[in-house]
């Protein structure tokens, strides 16, 4: 970027005069552009979000000081990025969740063979399932109340998504209006799709006008249902299946299939493939029939979806974190495409973790051109014998990153090398290991730079995690500020985020001085960054960036500790190696062995727990509000013992966990109830020296039930 319009940007809008606006506006707008090309028609970005959204902030200020320059085809008139300002954000009742996949025949039958098991059926008790295609589109929320539409939302991460009413009410196969004997509030959800048909004539007109084009139909429907004017999608083909629902006070149907028909009753359309099958068997059919139709459909889809069919065991089956026990998606084999690798690049992460990214010859690959796959690891590399100029095949599943799956060696250069995987970090020239894990003797997969203090890579990235969208998510400091601060020493550390105002005030350098920084973006960045003083527990866990831990792991151990002093008591006595302390937290559904070593180590080093006393100066966690506070056993300790005999102990403990109490695996004074079945020996003997409060299988049933 050249120095000019570096001074330009540096401007507040307000002191920009119309022709210094006029070249803005241009140039962001192209900005902008790049970007959008480079998200959406090549999957590969090169800003963060909150550097994105900085963009259209200024664009959109521009256009608010000089509404003479906004044309319909500003960016801003054409929405099509991750969530933005321009859409009011919806908390969903309900959570809108994804599903669990299945590759094989074999995953089917586990599948069917679980939910069995589960629900402790006998062999020759019916169980009933849909198969439905799996529409390759964006979901939506449609809440209705008293026969009308009032809210739809898209699915965004989950728990909040974007109202995009206006538009929703233009989509033909939606109706605005329920019959009279629907439910006075009800929220029914599907997919939002294009077909093959209207995304190549949508492109041909878009070639036409601006020369701009979807890299595929799911890009179209998304970009199309998030226009900020409705007319504009409006006049964007979109379609929209009927398959499930969120909130719904009582439900009208027993099953799955039915609740469809009505749905298909009330003026929705269904899917005309969906079918009710029962048995593993008979679903692997399904899959196969609805894969040879596949072809002749008109519009994507990228599996088959599977549901229990039943209500009340859809109810008793639940959810594990992020979805449900009772469905899983039967995914088609991933698509893929041959190309040229061209150099094996070595990227350092937050953990320290050296990952070969494969750097090839742009492919399209599913509708989606790559020009980067992972190459996983070092024996990877080595089980594949990948080199550098081998043409290689690399596949791309759903959002999964794209993958080398193998080379032709057949194609080889003959001077092509063996690749040697370094022994030294790229970035800091510390030692790269492999770690011996102490307890199977085995080497780690994955070779780790060993100069965790000192390596710039980690601390970057690490730093970055911090600020990023699930964890921090502070406006105004993205990848690029981050990595700018770092390398100027403003911020090495994240409580250093939170003392940068004060310094800034006392400080030789400020931040005023650096280029491309106003007052105002100071002024607001100081904002961002104090609105974020207080937090989320879960946000705070996953922003800490222990190995392992997720958002979703993240979001589990903020709900079962509630408090981030239980947290810390807990992971204070975990590190130092307390058995009830390891126990209790491996005894949280969702969390295992591999999560407790990481949460143990991390603990248990000094310099992560000064770093975390540091940021505690200057943020304050929140307490997470349990999920199902009203329940007779929120909050409480409960521990199963014996043999359950109407309940699967598995089932037992989803129940008590979905009701927001924790179940462990052994009696102690923290213990606040015991469930036991026949059977049972020191567990309750224990209980009963204890005091504590025992109930048998039809005690805890009544209790369940009655929640
Ligand atoms: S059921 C609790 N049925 O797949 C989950 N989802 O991976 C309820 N999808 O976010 C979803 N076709 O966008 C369901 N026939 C279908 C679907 C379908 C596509 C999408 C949906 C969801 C994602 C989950």
């Amino acid at each position: 970027m050249a120095k000019g319009q570096e001074d330009k940007q540096d401007k507040p809008v307000d002191d920009l005069n119309e022709s210094e606006a006029k070249a803005e506006h241009e140039r962001l707008s192209a900005e902008i552009r790049g970007h959008d090309q480079r998200y959406y028609q090549e999957d590969a970005p090169t800003v963060s979000d909150a550097d994105y959204d900085a963009l259209r902030q200024r664009l959109q200020a521009i256009e608010d000081a000089f509404p003479d320059l906004i044309t319909s085809d500003s960016p801003t008139q054409t929405v099509g990025a991750a969530p933005s300002d321009a859409f009011a954000a919806v908390q969903h009742a309900v959570p809108m969740l994804s599903l669990d996949n299945a590759f094989s025949d074999e995953d089917v039958a586990d599948f069917v063979a679980r939910i069995r098991r589960f629900l402790r059926l006998s062999a020759d008790d019916p169980l009933e399932f849909t198969a439905e295609p799996k529409i390759d589109g964006l979901s939506l929320n449609l809440r209705y109340e008293n026969g009308a539409l009032v809210v739809a939302a898209t699915r965004g991460d989950g728990t909040t998504g974007e109202a995009v009413t206006q538009n929703a009410r233009t989509i033909a196969d939606i109706p605005t209006k329920l019959p009279k004997d629907a439910p006075e509030r009800i929220e029914v959800r599907g997919e939002v799709y294009m077909t093959h048909a209207d995304f190549r004539a949508l492109n041909e007109r878009m070639q036409e006008s601006d020369g701009r084009v979807f890299a595929n139909p799911r890009n179209a429907a998304a970009g199309s249902l998030r226009q900020l004017d409705s007319k504009v999608t409006a006049s964007r083909p979109l379609k929209f299946f009927a398959y499930a629902w969120g909130e719904i006070p009582e439900l009208p149907r027993e099953t799955q299939s039915a609740m469809v028909g009505l749905f298909e009753d009330w003026g929705f359309t269904t899917n005309p493939l969906m079918r009710v099958c029962s048995s593993a068997e008979d679903l692997i059919a399904a899959y196969h029939e609805i894969e040879e139709n596949r072809a002749s459909l008109g519009y994507d889809i990228d599996g088959v979806v599977y549901k229990v069919d039943r209500l009340d065991y859809q109810r008793r089956l639940g959810f594990v974190s992020r979805s449900p026990r009772w469905a899983i998606a039967h995914k088609f084999p991933a698509e893929q495409a041959t190309t040229v690798l061209n150099a094996i690049e070595i990227q350092v992460g937050r953990t320290g973790a050296l990952t070969p990214v494969a750097k090839l010859t742009p492919v399209t690959v599913g509708g989606v051109v790559v020009s980067n796959a992972t190459l996983h690891n070092e024996d990877e590399i080595k089980r594949k014998d990948v080199r550098v100029g081998d043409t290689v095949v690399v596949q791309r599943a759903g959002d999964v990153i794209p993958q080398v799956v193998k080379v032709l060696t057949e194609h080889r250069p003959k001077d092509a090398e063996p690749f040697v995987f370094p022994t030294e970090c790229p970035v800091c020239g510390s030692h790269a290991v492999r770690e011996v894990n102490p307890r199977t003797g085995k080497e780690d997969v994955v070779r780790r730079c060993t100069g965790g203090l000192v390596c710039p890579a980690q601390a970057v990235e690490r730093l970055k995690h911090f600020v990023s969208r699930a964890a921090f998510d502070i406006e105004g400091l993205g990848a690029k500020q981050i990595e700018a601060f770092y390398e100027d020493g403003l911020v090495k550390t994240p409580a250093d985020i939170f003392t940068l105002e004060a310094r800034d005030k006392q400080n030789l350098k400020k931040l005023k001085d650096r280029e491309g920084w106003g007052a105002t973006s100071i002024k607001n960045l100081f904002a961002a960054i104090d609105s974020r003083r207080t937090i989320a527990l879960r946000r705070f866990l996953f922003a800490l960036g222990v190995r392992h831990v997720g958002d979703i792991t993240a979001k589990i151990l903020a709900e079962s500790y509630g408090s981030w002093s239980a947290f810390e008591a807990a992971m204070t006595k975990l590190s130092e190696g307390d058995e009830q302390a390891r126990h209790d937290l491996v005894a949280i559904d969702g969390i295992g062995d591999t999560v407790a070593e990481a949460l143990a180590a991390f603990f248990a080093e000094p310099h992560n727990r000064q770093a975390v006393a540091d940021l505690l100066q200057e943020v304050t966690p929140e307490d997470e509000v349990g999920r199902t506070v009203d329940s007779p056993v929120a909050g409480k300790t409960i521990v199963f013992t014996g043999t359950l005999e109407k309940m699967t102990r598995d089932e037992a403990k989803a129940r008590a966990e979905a009701m927001g109490a924790k179940v462990s695996g052994s009696v102690s004074s923290k213990t606040d109830m015991i469930v036991a079945g026949p059977g049972a020996g020191s567990k309750l003997k224990k209980a009963q020296e204890l005091g504590l409060e025992i109930l048998d299988e039809d005690e805890w049933i009544a209790l369940a039930n009655g929640a």
